[in-house]
């Protein structure tokens, strides 16, 4: 298939493109570069051993994504774009709405115009808001506490009601837990601009000697250590999940959603102590204050990513770690001027 990957040029898609060109898919990315990269879409094309085009534009951008359709004409879309910081969401929730919601309507009217009616969805375990029992499974309810895991959500229901409308269109909505890791070449990584939020990336720059410590958020959570909990998943078999996906577009007929995790919890504290093991090296940490809306365990139900996809996630920590310090070594940086 040709895939249009808007988003490519960020964390997930870039390490997605590698895995839908190995399984022989054709590729094209559309990307603003607010927080991508030409310089991971480049190397993902040196892993993959192909040169892969870049479209530059904004999916809220009607004229730029007609002209991307018309040039690319691509059999189905996976839809990455999108802001997702949490806490930022709660300070410009307009912006969130405009590039989550309103971007994606735009990208639909635009496969709609150009007969491509096949869309695979990144959504988020924050949809769900505070599970009510564990694993989280797909018929848990809904209920995002934040402007971010509300935008998921509509764009959820945007899609169903997009599918419901003609019996041509699939949609398979992802809803992603904790992902982490790198590439095992090292060439591709996550990047995060300014502060990182996420745990992973902080503790590989405490690793790296950027920051001096880790403060663990938390110390009287109801897990078996007492700090935080989750279904960390390597960033490498989350993209084969999206490969998993397209194959399944044919079957689909509908929207579907997904759960993509492991299912298993990890609490930050083991995470600290796989980082050691893995690597040899001790994260400082320093105990502090629980950040608000954090809850105690999130985990997948992953039976159905299992029985729809024939997908299993098959990294487990020990590589995450492993593959997320190769890729801070060897780009202490980031992408910004190393390799
Ligand atoms: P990322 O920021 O690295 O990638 C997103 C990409 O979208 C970037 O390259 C950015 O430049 C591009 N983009 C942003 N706004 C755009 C716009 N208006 N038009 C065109 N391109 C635009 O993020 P990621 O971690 O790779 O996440 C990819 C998707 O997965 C996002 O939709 C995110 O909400 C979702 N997701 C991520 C996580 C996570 O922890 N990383 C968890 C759950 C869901
Ligand atoms: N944590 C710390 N110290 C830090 C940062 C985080 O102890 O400096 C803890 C948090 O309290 C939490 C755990 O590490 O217990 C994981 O936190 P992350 O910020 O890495 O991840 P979250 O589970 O909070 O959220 C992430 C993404 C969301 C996505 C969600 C899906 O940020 O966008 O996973 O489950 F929706």
């Amino acid at each position: 298939m040709r895939v249009f990957v808007t988003g490519g040029a960020g964390y997930i898609g870039s390490h997605t493109l590698v895995e839908l060109i190995a399984a022989g898919h054709d590729v094209v990315v559309f990307d603003n570069l607010q927080n991508g990269h030409i310089e991971a879409v480049r190397r993902a094309g040196l892993v993959a051993g192909r040169k892969i085009e870049v479209i530059e534009g904004d999916v809220r951008d009607a004229a730029a994504l007609d002209a991307a359709f018309r040039a690319a004409r691509p059999d189905a879309v996976i839809h990455f774009a999108g802001l997702k910081a949490v806490g930022e969401s709660g300070t410009i929730p307009l912006t969130y709405y405009d590039i989550n919601v309103h971007g994606t309507i735009r990208l639909l009217e635009a496969m709609d115009a150009h007969g491509c009616s096949s869309i695979v969805f990144s959504s988020s375990a924050t949809v769900y808001g505070d599970p009510e029992y564990l694993p989280l499974d797909e018929a848990h309810r809904t209920g995002p506490i934040n402007p971010y895991g509300r935008t998921k959500l509509m764009v959820e229901h945007i899609l169903q009601d997009w599918c419901a409308t003609s019996d041509k269109r699939s949609a398979i909505v992802l809803r992603y837990f904790n992902p982490v890791g790198a590439h095992s070449s090292g060439l591709i990584g996550e990047d995060p601009r300014g502060i990182p939020n996420n745990l992973m990336p902080l503790i590989a720059q405490v690793a790296g000697g950027r920051r001096t410590h880790l403060d663990i958020l938390g110390q009287d959570y109801d897990t078996r250590d007492g700090s935080g909990e989750r279904d960390f998943i390597h960033v490498v078999d989350l993209a084969r999940a999206h490969v998993a996906a397209l194959d399944r577009m044919a079957d689909c007929g509908h929207c579907e959603t997904i759960n993509i995790g492991t299912g298993h919890g990890t609490t930050v504290l083991e995470l600290v102590a796989a980082f050691k093991e893995a690597t040899g090296i001790t994260i400082a940490t320093r105990n502090a204050p629980r950040r608000p809306g954090d809850t105690d365990s999130c985990f997948a139900c992953c039976q159905r990513a299992n029985a729809l996809l024939g997908w299993r996630a098959e990294r487990d920590i020990a590589q995450m770690c492993h593959d997320t310090w190769a890729w801070q070594v060897q780009n202490p940086h980031g992408y910004g001027g190393d390799v």
